[in-house]
């Protein structure tokens, strides 16, 4: 029985609880067990660290449902000559333990407010500036191409990066036996499925859907097994574009051509157009812009010629046109794809390609 009354007490006090001394089937607290109480308040107060830990001692002890009042429970069981002198005991202990809690709840709040004071910083230090993000410069690109072109009235498209060999070079007019179909330029998944080594795809895919007049750009990602160094990659960026519809002729193509040179590389810079060969266009040329770095004095970046190279471009071939059953007698059209790394880097004067990939904070908060 009475190890019974031990657990229960030990259970709502959540402390050990000393012996009970029972009379008349009736659970008395002896004095001792008041001192016992006190002993333990005692121990337990001289572990406290914190203010928190002061607290809630004293919801513990002087708590509705906590020890003191549960000691005070037992008042009205005992014998009346007994009640007065434990209900004094009790009120005693009752006044001490709140007193020295008291006592420590003030000191640790006090502690508490000072070490706030060591805390506090020093207003007159810089800032730290939050990390804003924003678009890569070769997102940046894209965006600038895409706003010059769209105010000459492109419409921006999108196609596969996988892609089959009609696509990438059949209907593009390039012959079976052309070393670019081999797998020393262009990668294969499996026969007839590849990675698109040009934009030039999305052309096709276009007029397949479209008739005439068509005008668009294509920006997008295309691979070739290039060995990576400082101007190769083997996954870069092309925007393409194409113009198709009745009387288009050369000039508007240079005439298009010089308008995105002006506004993307500024009014100062030339541009010069240089005979060569596309199979998908005819006439093909490639175009030129005064290296920008040396303003056409020479340097490493041109090879001390003052021009560099941005882009290919030409008036449709006739057998493309026919790949997408568009008649050639009525239809004419110019295209052109340059390469956004290429353009990035004339721009903003980059020696490596491999800067774009990387990741590298250093280099990318420049933009
Ligand atoms: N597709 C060519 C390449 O990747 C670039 C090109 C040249 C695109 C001439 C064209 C063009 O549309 O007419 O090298």
């Amino acid at each position: 029985m009475i190890e019974k009354a031990r657990s229960f007490i030990e259970c709502m006090y959540g402390m050990s609880v000393p012996a009970f001394f029972i009379t008349n089937r009736k659970l008395f607290i002896m004095p001792e067990e008041i001192q016992d109480t006190q002993k333990i308040f005692h121990d337990e107060v001289a572990r406290i660290k914190t203010l928190s830990e002061a607290e809630l001692l004293k919801v513990k002890y002087l708590g509705r449902t906590g020890v003191v009042s549960e000691l005070m429970k037992v008042i009205p069981k005992l014998p009346v000559d007994k009640r007065a002198s434990y209900g004094k005991q009790i009120n005693a202990l009752k006044d001490e333990i709140s007193k020295i809690l008291a006592d420590h709840i003030n000191r640790l709040s006090l502690e508490k407010k000072s070490s706030y004071k060591k805390e506090v910083f020093d207003v007159t230090l810089p800032g730290k500036l939050p990390c804003i993000g924003k678009k890569h410069p070769l997102t940046q690109t894209i965006a600038d191409i895409k706003d010059v072109f769209a105010r000459l009235g492109f419409e921006v498209v999108f196609g596969p990066e996988v892609e089959s060999e009609y696509y990438n070079f059949d209907a593009l007019n390039i012959p079976s036996d052309h070393p670019s179909r081999t797998d020393f330029d262009t990668f294969y998944i499996k026969e007839d499925v590849l990675l698109r080594s040009q934009t030039s795809t999305v052309q096709i895919r276009i007029m397949e859907k479209q008739k005439p007049p068509i005008r668009i750009i294509a920006p997008g990602i295309v691979y070739r097994p290039d060995t990576v160094d400082a101007r190769h990659s083997f996954m870069f960026h092309q925007v393409e574009g194409l113009l198709v519809d009745e009387g288009v002729s050369f000039a508007d193509l240079k005439g298009t051509l010089y308008q995105f040179i002006k506004s993307y590389f500024g009014e100062n810079v030339q541009m010069r157009f240089r005979p060569s060969f596309f199979p998908f266009t005819e006439p093909s040329a490639e175009v030129d812009i005064s290296c920008s770095l040396c303003s056409g004095k020479g340097c490493s970046v041109c090879s001390y010629s003052g021009w560099v190279e941005i882009l290919g471009a030409g008036m449709v071939d006739p057998n493309v046109f026919e790949a997408v059953h568009y008649d050639a007698e009525k239809y004419t059209g110019f295209a052109f794809g340059m390469g956004v790394e290429r353009v990035t880097m004339l721009k903003y004067g980059i020696d490596d390609i491999r800067l774009f990939y990387e990741n590298d904070m250093r280099f990318l908060s420049q933009f």
